[in-house]
């Protein structure tokens, strides 16, 4: 199988990175993580790139020529597709355009409710009975592109931030590998 070279994009503690790149070393799966881009030089999920080999680059948002900078390092490495795993900056409009339906992100709420941030306090204040997360495509609304795959669990009433979070995550070391497959099973 020719695995798609894939960039994942960071910010922080990178479990869904770590997830994915253990998934992308069965080579049944589709996808080979060949770049990892972070917006924080202090992300935790930086370690996996190091531990792994995995070639990554910091980018300043703040700075003007970042996205000149994203948009080279993904010709260099020849990526034809991009997972957001926890990346809290907004994508340009331009890279959008340039991997239509090549782009996709994990979010931590069964979309299209509780798209942004702050998703657990908000379920608990609206006493919201599911909870869950979204892999959806990246257009250029937030958190409104079309859903690949979701998975959900019932609330408890003992449930609160942290253990949502928890769980949550349990659910996206799942849902992630799986939308991918997915995306790739009939192309
Ligand atoms: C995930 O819960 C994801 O839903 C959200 O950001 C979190 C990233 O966690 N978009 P991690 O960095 O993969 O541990």
């Amino acid at each position: 199988m020719v695995k798609r070279k894939t960039c994942v994009f960071i910010s922080g503690r990178g479990s869904n990175l770590k997830n994915l790149i253990f998934h992308s070393r069965d080579n049944n799966f589709p996808i080979k993580i060949s770049l990892i881009i972070s917006n924080d030089k202090n992300a935790y999920g930086i370690n996996y790139a190091k531990k792994f080999q995995i070639p990554f680059i910091i980018i300043n948002t703040k700075l003007r020529n970042c996205e000149n900078k994203i948009l080279l390092n993904l010709k260099k490495y020849k990526i034809t597709f991009i997972c957001l795993a926890g990346y809290m900056k907004i994508i340009s409009s331009s890279l959008i355009k340039k991997f239509n339906k090549r782009i996709i992100n994990i979010h931590p709420s069964l979309l299209p409710k509780f798209k942004g941030l702050n998703t657990f306090s908000r379920m608990l204040k609206n006493k919201e009975k599911k909870a869950g997360c979204t892999v959806h495509y990246v257009n250029e609304k937030l958190d409104s592109g079309i859903t690949i795959t979701r998975k959900s669990f019932f609330i408890d009433s003992k449930d609160n931030e942290l253990l949502l979070k928890k769980k949550t995550q349990i659910l996206e070391y799942q849902a992630f590998p799986e939308a991918i497959i997915k995306i790739f099973r009939n192309n």
